[in-house]
């Protein structure tokens, strides 16, 4: 799968045509998503800019009960791996819109936080890669609520990397991650 991936970013035709049918294919979750995976309701993540084996790999959890959401667990299982594929290619290359900042002190202390523990694998610039989740430009209350359910350990959210990582954050560092990571381009 990854394979077919590259090679499509890689294509300039490939790309306009997986593009072209993954827009098509998300008209079921323009309502949560937006139009170009930029999200109007803060607990939905934005998809736009997105690493795409990260969401196919999100879109496999949900359907296999590894990752546990009322609503998307059970739209997956209507999807067609075609449709994932090219859905997955079409949000990871929109332009995600950041949130603005508000509180310059909270961010400039999830910045120190970040530098801490979390840089060695979302990288420098929170991007991600491969199934590394992008961060930067994140809905900050969804940034909150995922690292909530990793500390929680209560199955909504698992993964033997974030559970252990997770699990040293207070509250207030959660927080002030997510203002720092949701401001970020
Ligand atoms: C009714 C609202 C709704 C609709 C429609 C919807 N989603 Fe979601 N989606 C959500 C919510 C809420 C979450 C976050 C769940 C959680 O907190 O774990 C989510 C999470 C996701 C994620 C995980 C993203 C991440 O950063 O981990 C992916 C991928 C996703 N949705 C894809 C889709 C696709 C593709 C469609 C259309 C076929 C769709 N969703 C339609 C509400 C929706
Ligand atoms: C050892 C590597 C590693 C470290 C260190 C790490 N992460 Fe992650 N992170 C991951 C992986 C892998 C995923 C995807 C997990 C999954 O499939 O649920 C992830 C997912 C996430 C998500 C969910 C994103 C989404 O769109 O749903 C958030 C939020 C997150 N990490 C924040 C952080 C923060 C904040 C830190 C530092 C305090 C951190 N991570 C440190 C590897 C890591």
């Amino acid at each position: 799968m990854e394979v077919r991936l590259n090679r499509t970013l890689a294509d300039a035709k490939a790309l306009e045509t997986a593009v072209a049918a993954g827009r098509r294919a998300a008209f079921l979750c323009v309502h949560c998503h937006g139009e170009d995976g930029n999200s109007p309701l803060d607990h939905v993540p934005n998809l736009a800019g997105q690493n795409a084996l990260y969401l196919l790999t999100q879109i496999d959890k949900f359907g296999d009960g590894r990752r546990q959401d009322e609503f998307m667990s059970g739209l997956v299982k209507v999807l067609k791996p075609e449709d994932r594929f090219n859905m997955a290619v079409f949000y990871a290359v929109q332009p995600v819109r950041p949130t603005p900042g508000k509180d310059a002190r909270l961010q400039q202390q999830g910045k120190a936080h970040y530098a801490r523990a979390c840089v060695g694998c979302h990288g420098a610039q929170a991007r991600g890669s491969r199934e590394i989740a992008r961060l930067a430009g994140q809905q900050p209350t969804y940034i909150r609520n995922a690292l909530v359910g990793y500390r929680a350990g209560s199955g909504l959210r698992s993964d033997h990397r974030m559970t252990g990582v997770s699990r040293k954050l207070s509250d207030p560092e959660i927080a002030a991650l997510a203002a720092y990571l949701s401001a970020m381009p």
